[in-house]
């Protein structure tokens, strides 16, 4: 069994990737600092996978503790690179908590790896935001990067970076990084999900927060865009397709004999939808009502960003599956568990 890190393993796409390692039978080791977390969580992951994987609570900001966790740690088959910070409108206000984070956590890794002379493959959580608003839709892996639109955009441009340059002299590394669209969902049973701390930024969210009378009225940001129904277009990708993702990129990594010492996927549907699109299929899929209102337009927000997904499906054997009305689903069943609403839980057949 290869033993493989799995950095913010307690985070939303961290904890669903460590269920499908350990469903494809990995030996896992979290590390997180839960700082957007918390260790409930593992039991979520007990009761999924029936497994207990082993978990380390510290902050990969710490040098030294970073080093000493590798030194005792040498039989590391893989690194999945999860744990950063990543509110983009937060980034904006705290860019230095933001540079400090998501880099010095990378560069202590690396420096560990380097040092120790670890031969590993590593995967990245790189984000869609390293394209900016692209001028032909749907970008791929190939679409040149605009400035990034704020300091968390430009931390997931300079990690690649780093990770890039690693490899040109170094040989003890493979390195991919996913380039994540929208994440949206939760695992079908309930037992995690998504817990953003205080309000939430991102749509889907907000949605089921709203809809379950955490927070008032949705604001749709804009209706006045160049796309069909005026607002938004997004690639919201499900995070258990997500999850199964990564494990085909390590599996990549661990079979290719031609694989390139450094590559990167886009990971999405392919799909563009609008908010409106997404408002009217979780009303359909759920039965609930959402409280909306026209507002104005965010700032920093691209029209429209979604993904060619050919290199994932060709040489990862990758392509996402679920419907966005069953991610949907996922979402606000897994908002009623947390609240504690105790109305009966949806069920698939109600998106047919
Ligand atoms: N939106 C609303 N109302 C809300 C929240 C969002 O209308 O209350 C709209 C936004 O304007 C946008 C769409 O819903 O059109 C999606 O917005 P999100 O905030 O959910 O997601 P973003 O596309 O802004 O951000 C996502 C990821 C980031 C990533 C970024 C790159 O959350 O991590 O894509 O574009 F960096």
């Amino acid at each position: 069994m290869s033993r493989i890190v799995v950095t913010g393993g307690l985070g939303f796409i961290g904890s669903h990737t460590v269920v499908e390692l350990l469903s494809n039978n990995y030996d896992v080791v979290i590390i997180d600092n839960l700082s957007n977390s918390s260790t409930d969580v593992m039991n979520g992951i007990k009761n999924i996978t029936g497994k207990e994987p082993e978990l380390h609570l510290f902050d990969l900001n710490d040098q030294v503790k970073v080093l000493d966790f590798f030194k005792n740690n040498k039989d590391i088959a893989g690194i999945i690179h999860f744990a950063a910070y990543k509110a983009v409108g937060e980034s904006v206000q705290l860019p230095i908590k933001y540079y400090e984070n998501n880099l010095f956590s990378l560069v202590n890794i690396m420096k560990a790896v380097n040092e120790f002379n670890l031969n590993l493959n590593f995967i990245f959580s790189s984000s869609c935001t390293v394209y900016g608003q692209a001028e032909v839709q749907p970008v791929d892996e190939n679409t040149p990067s605009q400035p990034a639109e704020s300091p968390y955009g430009n931390t997931k441009q300079i990690c690649e970076e780093i990770l890039r340059d690693y490899t040109v002299s170094a040989d003890n590394l493979n390195i991919i990084s996913l380039r994540y669209f929208n994440p949206i969902g939760a695992h079908p049973t309930s037992e995690i999900g998504e817990l953003p701390l205080g309000k939430p930024n991102c749509l889907v969210p907000y949605l089921t927060q709203s809809v379950a009378g955490v927070l008032g009225q949705l604001t749709v940001f804009g209706d006045d865009y160049n796309t069909p129904d005026g607002t938004c277009l997004r690639d919201y990708i499900d995070v258990i397709d997500l999850s199964k993702a990564h494990v085909a990129a390590l599996q990549k990594l661990e079979n290719g004999k031609d694989n390139p010492k450094y590559d990167v996927f886009n990971l999405g549907t392919g799909n563009g939808t609008s908010v409106l699109e997404v408002i009217q299929t979780f009303e359909n899929a759920t039965g609930e009502k959402v409280n909306y209102r026209i507002g104005p337009r965010r700032s920093g927000d691209v029209e429209s960003v979604y993904a060619r997904t050919d290199k994932a499906f060709e040489l990862l054997n990758w392509t996402a599956t679920t419907p966005l009305s069953e991610s949907l689903i996922n979402a606000w069943n897994w908002e009623q568990k947390i609240r504690g609403i105790k109305k009966e839980q949806n069920v698939l057949q109600s998106t047919m």
